[in-house]
């Protein structure tokens, strides 16, 4: 079809590079090829069987019609629960919107809040998808170099200096894709301290907040003044494993929920009932099963951080949550891009290129430890072999 059919914005498009690299892998897989996985952001573990119990039981029991836009009223006030319980956020059933993964909750907050040439400010390298919303509603995104030596978190005095009045929205992450980085509660009030009173958002992307190894997450909407101006997004893809379920939820303000409801009516209606009827599972059952997974995770951390640190031109940070590890690779003297087309093809494995995530991603490669201890083992000893072949 000739490009200049479709609507001027889906230029600026952008897709997710872990989907295209996964594709690419399966090609040479389906050619015969072996390919060691660690691009695609997804536990490796099966969703928890209480949940599956219970996702068959309400279809058994006839969860398969619509339900109301926002969320069902039960799922909701478990996700009011757990937010109190896990991010010491107050709120209400009308303050959640229920929706089909995390991710339409970036699109819905883009849509509803963006006009063309409003600035968005957003961390640099992060997940791809916001930079690429901010540009297709026409948005202005304003990147927030983050830097290794600041052990992957934002600079509170650099946000300071990008704030303008055409400010609209900050987009935090926290753990952060592709980093791992954590913010730490000073950073969060110094963030929050930046944008009160200013009539900014902040989008708080928590997907990963259970995914931590040391320290903790603290949400921003909990700091004083903050909550009617932030949407925490989050979902159960990571910490339930639950990517295919497509399950996840917004907090925000009653206000801009309603708005949110609207463009849910006028998309995808509703999410899948039964899923939302094994959601309540998920938060309000046994929690033992995510905290295995995470210790887990803990254990894969170790081998594969030290693995990178072991090969010559590469090094990489133990970065405190999520399941990446952002390896910096400028030992190597190739780009980012080359790395990972270098370890597809000529190692058989997987890896994403800092650059897919920001310019300021240039120099890192990105590995989802997601996977198990076997097959991690087995990617560090052909990227060992891979990059000493390159550095002979
Ligand atoms: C930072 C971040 N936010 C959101 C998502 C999307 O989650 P979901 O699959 O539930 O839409 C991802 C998935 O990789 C992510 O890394």
């Amino acid at each position: 079809m000739d490009k200049s059919l479709l609507a001027k914005q889906m230029n600026n498009l952008k897709s997710e590079s872990a989907f295209q690299v996964l594709a690419k892998a399966k090609k040479l897989e389906a050619d015969g090829k072996n390919v060691i996985h660690f691009e695609i952001g997804e536990p490796d573990f099966d969703t928890p069987s209480n949940i599956v119990e219970a996702g068959k039981r309400a279809l058994d029991e006839k969860y398969t019609h619509y339900t109301a836009a926002q969320g069902m009223l039960p799922f909701r006030e478990a996700i009011v629960d757990y937010a109190k319980k896990y991010k010491n956020i107050s709120t209400n059933p009308e303050e959640v919107v229920v929706v089909p993964g995390a991710k339409p909750i970036m699109y819905f907050t883009v849509t509803a809040l963006i006009n063309p040439g409003d600035e968005v400010i957003c961390p640099n390298p992060s997940f791809p998808i916001y930079e690429s919303l901010i540009r297709f509603v026409g948005g202005v995104p304003i990147p927030l170099h983050i830097k290794e030596e600041n052990e992957f978190r934002l600079d509170v005095e650099e946000l300071k200096s990008k704030i303008t009045s055409k400010t609209k929205l900050l987009i935090i992450n926290s753990p952060a894709n592709p980093t791992g980085g954590i913010l730490t509660e000073e950073d969060i009030e110094g963030i929050a301290d930046a944008v009160r009173g200013k009539n900014i958002f902040v989008l708080s992307d928590e997907i990963y907040d259970r995914i931590v190894y040391e320290g903790s997450a603290k949400s921003i909407a909990t700091m004083p003044g903050m909550k009617d101006w932030t949407i925490v997004l989050d979902g159960f893809s990571k910490t339930y494993a639950m990517t295919g379920w497509r399950l996840g939820y917004g907090i925000m303000n009653k206000e801009l929920a309603h708005h949110i409801t609207k463009l849910i009516i006028n998309s995808n209606s509703c999410t899948a009932a039964f899923t939302q009827m094994a959601g309540i599972e998920a938060l309000k059952g046994p929690q033992d099963e995510v905290l295995r997974m995470i210790d887990e995770f803990k254990r894969r951390r170790e081998i594969i951080v030290d693995g990178l640190n072991s090969i010559k031109g590469i090094t990489c940070k133990k970065s405190p949550g999520a399941f990446y590890a952002f390896a910096n690779i400028t030992g190597t003297g190739m780009k980012s891009s080359e790395m990972a087309d270098y370890l597809l093809e000529h190692a058989g494995v997987a890896v994403l290129s800092g650059s897919s995530f920001g310019s300021f991603g240039e120099g890192y490669i990105r590995l989802s430890y997601a996977t198990s201890l076997e097959n991690i083992n087995r990617g560090l000893e052909r990227i060992n072999d891979a990059v000493e072949k390159l550095l002979k």
